[in-house]
């Protein structure tokens, strides 16, 4: 039977956030940010694994107590996430078959009810799919002044989240050969294959932590948590 693996890309330094230890380590609520992430992974009944994905330079992982059922360590992380992603999948050694949910490590106030419906949505499926938004503001694009060149119909805009959820086989074959700067998600390395991912609604709450401003709004939702 197929196996379903969460797959955690957890080798970013966090640039953007501009703290001394990369985000994913921060302390939120008590834990580190990413122990939400995998705690939540790891209570989803369908998912047999969660793999974390770390730098070999990864100073912080083992400070930290995971205790976390299901959890294993990958310390194959590279230099995109993409290139984290494809590492960590030649580690698991998958069959072609088994289900790979790749979710980014800072997305830590995702909630079972979506990874069950993005799986409940997804079993069945030929290729696969991943949690999204539809886009619910009127979108500009920008001259490079910063003023508005033109407004977007957001008809059939949607954000892409995380988790992404596709067949071991086809995200090894989408990831093998592209070029890492050229795609920010598994999705668009599949659609390079000419397959089309299934959108499935997120929520609004599954936001990457991105910049410090975040971890207010990060806190908040997780307090208001009873369990995961
Ligand atoms: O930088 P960004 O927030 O887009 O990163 C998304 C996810 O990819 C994060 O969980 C980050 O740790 C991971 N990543 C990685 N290896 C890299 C760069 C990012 O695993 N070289």
């Amino acid at each position: 039977m197929a196996r379903m693996i969460a797959l955690v890309p957890a080798a970013g330094s966090g640039s953007r956030f501009g703290a001394p230890s990369p985000k994913q380590y921060l302390q939120l609520n008590g834990k580190p940010l990413m122990w939400h992430t995998l705690a939540t992974l790891a209570a989803v009944p369908g998912v047999d694994e969660v793999a974390v994905v770390v730098s070999p330079q990864d100073e912080w992982f083992d400070g930290f107590d995971w205790d976390l059922p299901k959890l294993s360590v990958r310390r194959v992380g590279g230099s995109s996430r993409a290139e984290s992603v494809a590492n960590g999948l030649a580690a698991l050694a998958c069959a072609e078959d088994d289900w790979v949910l790749v979710h980014d490590a800072a997305r830590c106030c995702l909630s079972v009810a979506a990874v069950e419906r993005l799986i409940a949505a997804l079993s069945g499926h030929a290729v696969g799919g991943l949690l999204a938004l539809p886009v619910p503001d009127t979108v500009k694009r920008a001259d490079a002044d910063g003023h508005v060149a033109a407004t977007v119909p957001r008809n059939g805009l949607w954000l892409a989240q995380t988790p992404q959820m596709f067949r071991a086989g086809v995200l090894e074959n989408a990831l093998r050969g592209v070029a890492a700067e050229d795609i920010t998600d598994e999705a668009a390395a599949v659609e390079r294959l000419g397959l089309k991912p299934l959108l499935v609604e997120g929520d609004a709450q599954n936001f990457k932590v991105t910049y410090p401003r975040d971890l207010a709004l990060a806190r908040a939702i997780l307090a208001a948590r009873e369990d995961y």
